[in-house]
């Protein structure tokens, strides 16, 4: 029987089922922004309905507007019933459950404030001490779910005021939300701002996308299994293929996206998790420590990136999903000549003995024909000598495509011999959807990251050096970029599948894109 140290209360919390979050205070600063209310506060009746929290948990709201409690909880009420009736939630269909749903917003108490003023912070303390006393919750987390310029300023306010002070068998923490800097300067000033009043354990860096179940699968598929990770180098794997495609555009964020792009906005950040995730090496144990050290040690491995082995896009006028798009430089809030993209294609080489050689392809792009988040793990050809002589003309080679969305699950390509006197072989295809396994859970990708943060488990979360390290392996690329604005932008129709430069990254290495989104269960098997 496996035995498992239970003296690690943070893994125990993790493995054993049912057990809750220990009491504590979740102060979200941003209130009455979108984040809160799309993902962070449903994310929480999700836990409630759970079973996760306890009684003692409450949260406090914070923003600059004049609000009310009751008005705050109201217009939460109306945004959980509008997703509901817009069938977002998880379980289509399914209602607010009302008694979870009040046993929260029973909870909840708002405050206006500025959050550069220390004034706030002053009535925040005495807010949590009264706290303290009716839920005897002494543990807080604050959540930032800000625009960006207050990641900084808001901690410090939190240290003035003793707020990051850890009292004796208590925590305090925090949660910062993406965008963690604009390149390399920035996210390390930004860290060294807040590490002068945060320990680093206080800290949790998010990126969402190591909220997604898929994206945790993988390290399990890889370690949990036998029969990949003796495969899983560069003697058997040719190459590997990352892409985040999207059929949204840049939707109602056009300032943001102006100055961010498609480069910052999705790559040190969401395809370099599931980079770190597919190449990093064995970690001793599912502790933080031991995997995120595992994943900075990827992410210095990164050979600089030369502008030669990227291409960005931009979209023009498209048609997506059957509906006419306008092109990038017409979107609201974007400047009719802009030199922004919204896609990028990569090619990576990591400089170590598992990958020398191995080319790592990625690319995402807003306004693309399908959405889908997946990776593809290229093996060898096998050898074809043994078919020399036959009508066999070509042996497809084994391709694992881990379909991180939608349609999560994976699949693995291979050779079969078509029934028959000849020797004619075909490519075919196993298949494994959560769906067809698992009861769906009713998640927003929140869930596990807010449950982690307050059971003290940071594996998900970013630590300083890792996200530095990404930076570092993009900057020389941003600069380039920066040098020398793009030429022929907009250089892909939305709806396509990005601009032909992407294709020709490729191609020159005698390889191609598998098609985007051709890994959706059973799409018919490509001969
Ligand atoms: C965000 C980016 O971090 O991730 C967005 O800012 C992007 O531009 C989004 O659309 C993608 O996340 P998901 O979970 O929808 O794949």
């Amino acid at each position: 029987m496996t035995t498992i140290a239970l003296e690690d209360t943070t893994t125990a919390a993790k493995i054993l089922p049912g057990r809750q979050a220990p009491p504590a205070i979740l102060v979200i600063f941003g209130a009455g922004g979108d984040l809160t209310k799309r993902l962070v506060v449903p994310a929480i009746y999700n836990l409630v309905r759970a079973g996760k929290l306890p009684d003692g948990f409450a949260i406090v709201g914070v923003d600059h507007d004049d609000r009310t409690t009751e008005g705050w909880c109201r217009s939460l009420t109306e945004m959980m019933q509008a997703s509901t009736r817009a069938g977002r939630r998880e379980r289509q269909g399914e209602a607010v459950d009302e008694q979870a749903w009040s046993e929260l917003i029973r909870r909840m108490d708002y405050m206006r404030g500025d959050f550069t003023e220390p004034e706030t912070f002053g009535r925040l303390e005495k807010l949590l001490a009264k706290q303290r006393e009716q839920n005897n919750a002494a543990n807080v987390l604050f959540y930032l779910a800000v625009a960006e310029r207050f990641f900084g300023p808001i901690i410090e306010q939190l240290g003035h005021a003793g707020l990051t002070l850890q009292p004796e068998n208590a925590w305090r923490r925090v949660i910062i939300e993406k965008p963690f800097g604009h390149d390399l300067a920035s996210a390390e000033a930004l860290n060294a701002q807040i590490l002068k009043v945060l320990s680093e354990d206080q800290i949790y860096r998010i990126d969402h996308f190591l909220g997604k179940e898929t994206v945790q699968n993988i390290l399990v598929l890889r370690f949990a299994n036998g029969i990949f990770e003796p495969l899983w180098n560069r003697d058997h794997i040719d190459h590997i293929q990352i892409t985040a495609a999207e059929t949204v555009g840049v939707e109602r964020r056009g300032r943001f996206y102006e100055r961010t792009g498609a480069l910052r906005d999705m790559v040190p950040n969401h395809l370099f998790q599931l980079l770190a995730m597919i190449g990093m090496e064995p970690p001793i144990s599912f502790d933080a420590n031991a995997v995120r050290g595992k994943k900075a040690e990827l992410f210095q491995a990164i050979h600089p990136i030369s502008p030669a082995n990227a291409v960005r896009g931009q979209y023009g006028a498209g048609t997506v999903l059957g509906q006419k798009v306008r092109d990038y430089r017409h979107e609201p809030e974007v400047a009719p000549d802009s030199g922004t993209e919204t896609y990028v294609a990569l090619k990576l080489g990591i400089d170590n003995w598992r990958w020398a050689g191995v080319p790592f392809y990625l690319r995402t792009g807003k306004y693309l024909s399908t959405r889908t988040t997946e990776v593809a793990v290229q093996f060898r050809q096998a050898p074809y000598a043994l078919f020399r002589g036959t009508p066999v003309e070509r042996l497809p080679a084994n391709i694992l495509r881990l379909r991180i969305q939608p349609g999560e699950g994976l699949s693995l390509s291979f050779s079969a011999k078509r029934p028959g006197a000849e020797i004619e072989i075909d490519g075919v295809e196993m298949d494994f959807a959560y769906r067809d396994y698992f009861a769906p859970l009713a998640s927003v990708g929140y869930e596990t990251l807010i449950y982690d943060c307050l059971i003290g488990d940071a594996t998900l979360f970013q630590r300083a050096d890792t996200v530095e390290a990404a930076w570092h392996a993009v900057q020389g690329l941003l600069d380039a970029w920066a040098r020398t604005p793009a030429d022929d932008f907009p250089n892909y129709a939305a709806g396509s599948a990005g601009p032909d430069a992407a294709d020709r990254l490729l191609s020159r290495d005698g390889r191609a894109w598998l098609p985007i989104g051709a890994g959706h269960p059973h799409p018919g098997l490509s001969k």
